[in-house]
């Protein structure tokens, strides 16, 4: 039941992920990747991979979703979606976890594929003790 109610829950998110997918530029490894992250105040910032021939400069979904909306004024997020075509719903990279953590180490992390499944996640899961220590006299959580 607990299941059937966190499902429908991020729908909306996931939809949104759905739609910015469309506008990934992923020429390179052909998996498009759609993103959108909610912030507290109830905005919602999407994006959408980029990738780049020296393949190093590539930029994920998130991280664009993420920049948008901190360009947007935004800095409190509660939640982000992202959408792929891959056998299973992928997981943010270790780069994006890193990036992620910085604005909410316990971010509730969704992640749809076009076929269905889905899985939901918490950042302190897939990267525990993300600031600790990190910065002197900053504050670790
Ligand atoms: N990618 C994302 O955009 N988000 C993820 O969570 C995983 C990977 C992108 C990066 C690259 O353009 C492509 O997917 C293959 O790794």
């Amino acid at each position: 039941m607990t299941d059937v109610l966190i499902d429908t829950q991020f729908n909306d998110l996931i939809a949104t992920a759905l739609a910015a997918r469309s506008k990934a530029y992923a020429p390179y490894s052909k998996l498009a990747v759609g993103a959108a992250v909610k912030c507290k105040s109830g905005a919602v910032f999407v994006g959408a991979n980029v990738e780049n021939r020296s393949f190093g400069l590539t930029i994920c979904a998130e991280r664009i979703a993420v920049g948008a909306a901190v360009a947007a004024g935004e800095r409190e997020f509660v939640a982000i979606a992202m959408t792929s075509d891959s056998n299973e719903p992928i997981v943010p990279c270790g780069a994006c976890r890193q990036f992620l953590a910085e604005f909410n180490p316990h971010l509730i992390i969704v992640s749809a594929t076009v076929h269905g499944d889905r899985k939901i996640d918490n950042l302190s899961r897939l990267l525990p003790d993300a600031t600790r220590g990190i910065l002197k006299d900053a504050d670790s959580s």
